[in-house]
């Protein structure tokens, strides 16, 4: 149970328009040919859920298929009980084997524009070629290997090989920082780290390379590091341990049998934000996971796999790209569309042209960039002919309903329903959501939990909420949820089962409205939430405290126009430290060095003191609310007495949080 929990806030602008809530229903077109027009799925699992998720399953090649389909010892869930099955051959070799080797799995696009079209017969190969490497570096069935990579074809090749041999891989996200990496090796005892020489990002190379070996260097569990070559920077290859993608390629045999693995085993670690300074190992399964992303995949974006081009427009290194870049396109035998860099190189219309380019007809993306667009303007998609697309996402955090509108307009014409998904990395796969051809739609809602899933709002003794706000909780296991916290169960219990007898707590608030619509509020606890990406006020404040200068540090989410959040840092220096500008920016920079340029502070202001309870736990809230009342400038560094003031005079005003 977080520490600071506290009661969800509503969204203002939910609160206001949600008397006058525009509802579109399913348009008669898109119905034509959509696979869900009705309530059946709902109705068929509402009827016997477990068998309604063995039916799923099913899509699925098993070699050997379970005993049991469930096994639930709460906290602890267990799918398919007894069957193996191999994601690899899953998303690959079933699909060569039926005949769909020349279909295109990603269009791949750099950002200076160089391009690759990959079938799914050449997946297959690079995959075999490079579960063969991973052999003959020693890796063995059940050993973690972390990846560090930008957005290029060899990630999907490199987790997918992983999958191949039973070794379980933790991707992180090329944004962060050498010691998030070293962290994140260390806690998964990886032995092989897979990296680039660097990635394109607005022009620039990212230096991967550099922070993989300052990384390593720290990380004695790593024996080998295989380096991608992709920006050609000139980067130091240590002797003996780091060699070269290509060369190891060049002399790989091609085939490689997959391993036969157990439901229960483990597919993956991805590390998430958590309200202390240390991520989490969230552990994902293979049979349960895979069935639940394939699932929600085709059923949530309609999806013709023979005719659709797919584009989640995420990065893999979080969730979204593991459930919806990788595994549930592939097992569906989807195209996708993959691209490297940023939405604004070489200027503002780089997606509407990839659109465009690819006759794109999904497309699933998250709210901020949907508000960065909103600002940006309408000429840059109106330049471009969008008329391939049919079904618009949205993910990561709470869209508004302006966004919601915007992107349905502006990007969607008006044509293309619009599917707010809520999930976790730890939900594993999309929960709460619209199926396109049966939801009404009501703008800013996620709509109802999926087929299969039994989701409650409850108040703050746990009793179920009908109508008005509360805690989003999860009733019931589900295939894809997480299996626990890597190496530390009691967290895992502590964390999400706790706080609600026989409830997953997910963290978030929402409200109910008299149709039974989910609106979702935003986190509850102190997790932040910026640009869609989960960052901890605990692990920036120990990042903070950090630095020499630093007594003591508070961190807010305070809204953001754009991103949602923005990251507000409240700074004590230690005795003789003076603050200033460059002070404020020294300190912005350790953040980035830390953990990454997520977590950098948007602002710093530094306090004398910070407005604590009388037990001394520090009045988030009261700061939060300070934040959030004053205009904050990018990078200002403000030593403003008046700010002190305020907290000074509002903490005596009301010292309600003990
Ligand atoms: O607060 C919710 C928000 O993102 C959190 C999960 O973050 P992460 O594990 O990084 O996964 C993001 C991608 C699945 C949730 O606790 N969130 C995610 N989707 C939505 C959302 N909030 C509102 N609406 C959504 N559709």
């Amino acid at each position: 149970m977080p520490s600071d929990t506290e009661p969800p806030e509503d969204r203002a602008a939910i609160e206001a328009l949600f008397d006058e809530v525009r509802t579109i229903p399913p348009s008669d077109e898109f119905k034509k040919r959509a696979l869900i027009t009705d309530t059946s799925l709902y109705d068929e699992a509402n009827q016997d859920w477990q068998g309604f998720w063995a039916r799923q399953a099913l899509a699925l090649d098993w070699y050997d298929e379970w005993d049991t389909i469930l096994e639930w010892k709460l906290p602890f869930a267990q799918w398919f009980v007894g069957g193996t099955l191999n994601v690899s051959h899953n998303c690959l070799d079933r699909h060569v084997a039926n005949g769909l080797a020349d279909r295109v799995a990603y269009h791949w696009e750099g950002e200076p524009g160089d391009t690759r079209t990959i079938t799914y017969g050449e997946l297959l190969n690079e995959v075999q070629k490079f579960a063969n490497v991973l052999k003959g570096l020693g890796v063995e069935r059940g050993d973690r290997v972390n990846i560090y990579l930008p957005m290029i074809p060899e990630l999907p090749v490199a987790m997918l090989a992983c999958a191949r041999i039973g070794a379980p891989h933790s991707v992180v996200f090329g944004g962060f920082s050498a010691e998030a990496l070293r962290d994140r090796i260390l806690d998964a005892q990886a032995k092989v780290l897979i990296t680039a020489d660097g990635g394109w990002r607005r022009g620039s190379a990212v230096p991967l390379k550099v922070n993989a070996d300052n990384a390593v260097a720290e990380a004695p569990t790593i024996e080998h590091v295989v380096v991608v070559r992709r920006t050609e920077a000139d980067v130091p290859m240590q002797d003996g341990r780091d060699q070269w993608w290509h060369d190891l390629m060049a002399d790989a045999f091609p085939r490689c049998e997959p391993e036969r693995m157990d439901a229960e085993d483990l597919l993956y670690l991805l590390y998430t934000s958590g309200t202390t300074a240390k991520p989490k190992g969230i552990m994902h399964t293979t049979g349960g996971y895979l069935t639940q992303v394939a699932f929600t995949h085709k059923y949530v974006f309609d999806l013709h796999a023979d005719t659709d081009v797919y584009w989640c427009a995420a990065d893999i290194g979080w969730v979204t790209g593991h459930s919806y870049i990788v595994y549930g396109p592939l097992a569906n035998g989807a195209t996708s569309v993959m691209y490297e860099g940023t939405p604004d190189f070489p200027d503002k219309d780089r997606w509407w042209s990839i659109i465009e380019r690819y006759g794109v007809t999904i497309l699933y993306c998250a709210p901020t960039g949907i508000r960065t667009f909103m600002k940006w303007g309408t000429q840059y998609p109106e330049a471009h002919d969008m008329s391939s697309l049919r079904v618009l996402g949205s993910v990561g955090e709470p869209i508004n309903p302006e966004a919601w509108m915007w992107y349905w307009e502006h990007i969607g014409g008006g044509r293309c329903p619009v599917v707010d998904t809520w999930w976790q990395t730890e939900t594993g796969a999309i929960m709460i959501s619209p199926l396109p051809g049966a939801t009404t739609l009501k703008p800013g809602s996620a709509t109802f939990p999926l087929p299969g899933i039994a989701a409650e709002v409850v108040d703050e003794k746990g009793n179920k909420v009908e109508l008005g706000g509360g805690y989003l909780t999860l009733t019931r296991p589900w295939p894809s949820m997480l299996r626990g916290i890597y190496g530390d169960p009691e967290r895992y219990r502590e964390t999400y089962w706790s706080r609600f007898e026989d409830r997953y707590f997910a963290g978030d608030g929402a409200k109910l409205d008299d149709g039974g619509y989910f609106w979702l509020l935003g986190r509850v606890d102190d997790v932040m939430n910026i640009s869609g990406h989960r960052v901890s006020t605990t692990e920036v404040e120990s990042a903070l405290v950090d630095h020499p200068s630093v007594a003591e540090a508070a961190v807010v989410g305070t809204k953001d126009e754009t991103t949602g959040q923005a990251i507000i840092a409240f700074v004590t220096l230690k005795g003789g430290q003076e603050p200033s500008d460059e002070r404020g920016e020294e300190l912005r920079k350790h953040v980035t060095a830390k953990i990454g340029a997520i977590a950098r502070p948007k602002t710093v202001i530094f306090t004398d003191d910070l407005p604590k309870t009388r037990s001394g736990k520090i009045m988030r809230r009261l700061l939060r609310d300070v934040a959030d009342g004053r205009d904050l400038g990018d990078t200002t560094t403000l030593a403003d007495p008046a700010v002190v003031e305020e907290i000074k005079r509002r903490a005596t005003v009301s010292p309600t949080e003990e």
